[in-house]
C-alpha cells in the first residue's frame, strides 16, 4: 500500500492556494474547477512550444509517456469543451491531431510506427472520431475528421488476422516487435469502438456488422467470459488459449462505448443484442472496478505497480461511460450515480503541488499521493466533466446522415497498403523504446498471469 502525505495547505503567508474547491450542487462551480484543471494539464503540455512535437506528451524516451497518451490528452480536452463550453484549447487540439496524422492521413506517423501497438493506433482513430462527433473546427485541412477515423479503421481492417486464433489483432503492428505473437482484447476493442461510432456517424451498416463479428470473436476465444469479465489476451502459438486473466478497466469501457453507439443506431433484434451486452458487461465492469463506488485499477493500483500508461485509465473509463449513459439511457441513472461518487473522491486527491490542487491517482484515499502527474490531472478533469452530461444538448453526439462528414472519403487511404507494415520494416528494428516498453508490459503480464 502506498504511503501518502497530507500536503501542507496555504504554505505561504497570504497564500490562497488550497485544495481544489468544488460545490457539487453548482454547475458553475464544477465548470470553474474543471477549467482550472484543464489549464493545469495544458500548462504541462509543451507541444505548442518551438522545437517541441505537437500532439504528444513529449518524446517518450524523455517524458516516459507513450505517444498514444497524446490522443488521450487531446480527447480529454475535447470532452472538456463538449461538457463545459471551454473552447480555448480547440486550436491546440486540432494542431496536435493534424501533426500526428501521418503522411497517409491514417495516424501511422513514421516517427512512431516502430513502437506502435494496434491498440495505440486505435486510440488515435478514436480521437479523430471524437473530433468528428463534436465537429471540432478544422478549416485548414482538406479532409474532415471522420475521414481520418475511416482511414484508421480501413488500415486496421487489412491487419485483422484470421491465420491464427481464427481472428483478432496482434498486439504489435511491426512483426519484429516483442508482443507480435500476443493478441490482446484491447486491440479488438478499439476496432469495435471505431466501428460502432462510424456505423452511427456515417449510417454505413457494414461497420456495425464488422463490429459485431469482432465482438463475437472476443467471446468465442474467451477474452470475454460467461460472466462478462474482459481479460487481457493470449498468444498465437497457443491458439489464444493461454489467456492472461488480468483485467484493465479501459478495455471493457472502450468496448461498451462502441456497444452503446451500436445499440443507439440499430433496431429490432440487433438492438436487443446490444442492449443485453451493455447491461451485462456494464454490471460486471462496475462490480470489478468500483469499490465502494470508487474506481480502482485493480490489476496494479493496490500494489502500486501501475505503469505511466495505466495511470491514464481512470479518465478513459469515465469518459467512455459518459457516452454510454447518454446513448443507452437505461443505464443513465446507475452511471450518473457512479460519476458523482468518483468525482467527489477524485477531487479529494487534488491537494498537492505548488498551486495546492495537483491531483493524485489513488481515489480511494484522500490527498495527493504524488502519483498522478499529467494523467492524474486528466483523470480528475474527466471526473468533473462527466458530471455535466445532462447539461449539454444531445445533438453534440451527432448522428450522421446529417453529420459533418460523408465517411466515404479516404483519399489518403490509398496509401494504406504501404502503411504500417512497410514503414515499420524500414525502421531499424526494436528501438530502445520499443524494447523497454514491451519488456515492462510483458513483465507485467507475467506477474499477473495468475491474477483473477
Ligand atoms: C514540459 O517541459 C517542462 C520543462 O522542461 C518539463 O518539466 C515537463 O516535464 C514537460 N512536459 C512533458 C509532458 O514532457
Ligand atoms: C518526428 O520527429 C521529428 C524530430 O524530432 C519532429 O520534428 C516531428 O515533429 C515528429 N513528427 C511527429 C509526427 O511526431
Ligand atoms: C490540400 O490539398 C491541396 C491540393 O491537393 C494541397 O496543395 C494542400 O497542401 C492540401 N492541404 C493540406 C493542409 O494538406
Ligand atoms: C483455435 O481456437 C478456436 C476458438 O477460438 C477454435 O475454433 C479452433 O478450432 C482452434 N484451432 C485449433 C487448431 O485448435
Ligand atoms: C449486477 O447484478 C447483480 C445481480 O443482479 C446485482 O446484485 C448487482 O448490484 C449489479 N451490480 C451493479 C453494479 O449494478
Ligand atoms: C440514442 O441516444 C440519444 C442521445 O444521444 C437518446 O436521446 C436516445 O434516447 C437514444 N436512443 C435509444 C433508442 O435509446
Ligand atoms: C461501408 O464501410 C465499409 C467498411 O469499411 C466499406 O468497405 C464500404 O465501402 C462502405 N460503404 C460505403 C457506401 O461507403
Amino acid at each position: 500500500m502506498r504511503a501518502f502525505s497530507i500536503p501542507l495547505l496555504a504554505a505561504g503567508i497570504g497564500s490562497v492556494s488550497a485544495a481544489l474547491q468544488v460545490d457539487f450542487s453548482s454547475t458553475s462551480s464544477i465548470k470553474t474547477a474543471a477549467k482550472n484543471l484543464a489549464s493545469d494539464a495544458v500548462g504541462q503540455y509543451n507541444g505548442t512550444k518551438p522545437g517541441e512535437i505537437p500532439g504528444i506528451l513529449g518524446n517518450p524516451m524523455v517524458s516516459g509517456y507513450w505517444t498514444w497518451t497524446g490522443s488521450v490528452f487531446l480527447s480529454t480536452l475535447m470532452d472538456h469543451w463538449r461538457y463545459t463550453g471551454d473552447d480555448q484549447y480547440n486550436d491546440l487540439i486540432a494542431q496536435g491531431l493534424l501533426h500526428q496524422k501521418g503522411p497517409n492521413n491514417d495516424f501511422l506517423a513514421p516517427n512512431w510506427t516502430a513502437t506502435l501497438g494496434e491498440d495505440d493506433h486505435g486510440f488515435w482513430g478514436m480521437a479523430a472520431m471524437l473530433a468528428a462527433e463534436l465537429d471540432l473546427p478544422n478549416s485548414n485541412d482538406n479532409l474532415s475528421w471522420v475521414d481520418y477515423a475511416v482511414n484508421v479503421f480501413r488500415s486496421k481492417e487489412q491487419r485483422w488476422d484470421d491465420f491464427t486464433c481464427d481472428g483478432g489483432f496482434r498486439w504489435q503492428i511491426p512483426p519484429t516487435n516483442m508482443g507480435y505473437d500476443y493478441k490482446n482484447a484491447l486491440s479488438t476493442a478499439v476496432y469495435i469502438n471505431l466501428g460502432g461510432r462510424l456505423a452511427r456517424f456515417t449510417g454505413n451498416e457494414t461497420y456495425g456488422e464488422i463490429a459485431e463479428r469482432s465482438w463475437d470473436w472476443l467471446t468465442e476465444v474467451g477474452y470475454i467470459d460467461a460472466k462478462n469479465n474482459v481479460y487481457d489476451g493470449a498468444h498465437v502459438q497457443k491458439n489464444c488459449t493461454d489467456i492472461n486473466r488480468v483485467q484493465f478497466s479501459y478495455t471493457p469501457a472502450v468496448l461498451l462505448e462502441g456497444a452503446a453507439h451500436l445499440y443507439n443506431s440499430t433496431t429490432g433484434e440487433e438492438q436487443t443484442r446490444w442492449r443485453d451486452r451493455l447491461i451485462a458487461m456494464t454490471n460486471r465492469t462496475l462490480d470489478v472496478f468500483l469499490q465502494k463506488g470508487v474506481h480502482i485499477e485493480v490489476a496494479c493500483e493496490l500494489r502500486s505497480t501501475c505503469t505511466p500508461d495505466m495511470v491514464f485509465f481512470k479518465g478513459i473509463f469515465l469518459r467512455a461511460f459518459a457516452n454510454v449513459a447518454q446513448l443507452a439511457p437505461f443505464l443513465h441513472d446507475d452511471l450518473t450515480e457512479a460519476f458523482k461518487t468518483n468525482a467527489e473522491a477524485a477531487v479529494k486527491t487534488c491537494t498537492g503541488g505548488d498551486n495546492g490542487r495537483r491531483c493524485g491517482f489513488t481515489w480511494a484515499e484522500e490527498g495527493d499521493d504524488g502519483e498522478g502527474k499529467i494523467p492524474g490531472t486528466l483523470n480528475a478533469l474527466s471526473a468533473l466533466d462527466v458530471l455535466l452530461i445532462d447539461e449539454v444538448s444531445q445533438k453534440s453526439l451527432s448522428t450522421a446522415p446529417g453529420g459533418s462528414g460523408s465517411g466515404s472519403g479516404s483519399e489518403g487511404g490509398n496509401g494504406n497498403n504501404n502503411g504500417a507494415g512497410n514503414s515499420a520494416q524500414e525502421k531499424p528494428a526494436g528501438s530502445g523504446g520499443s524494447a523497454t516498453r514491451v519488456t515492462a508490459a510483458m513483465l507485467f503480464v507475467g506477474l499477473f498471469a495468475a491474477f483473477i
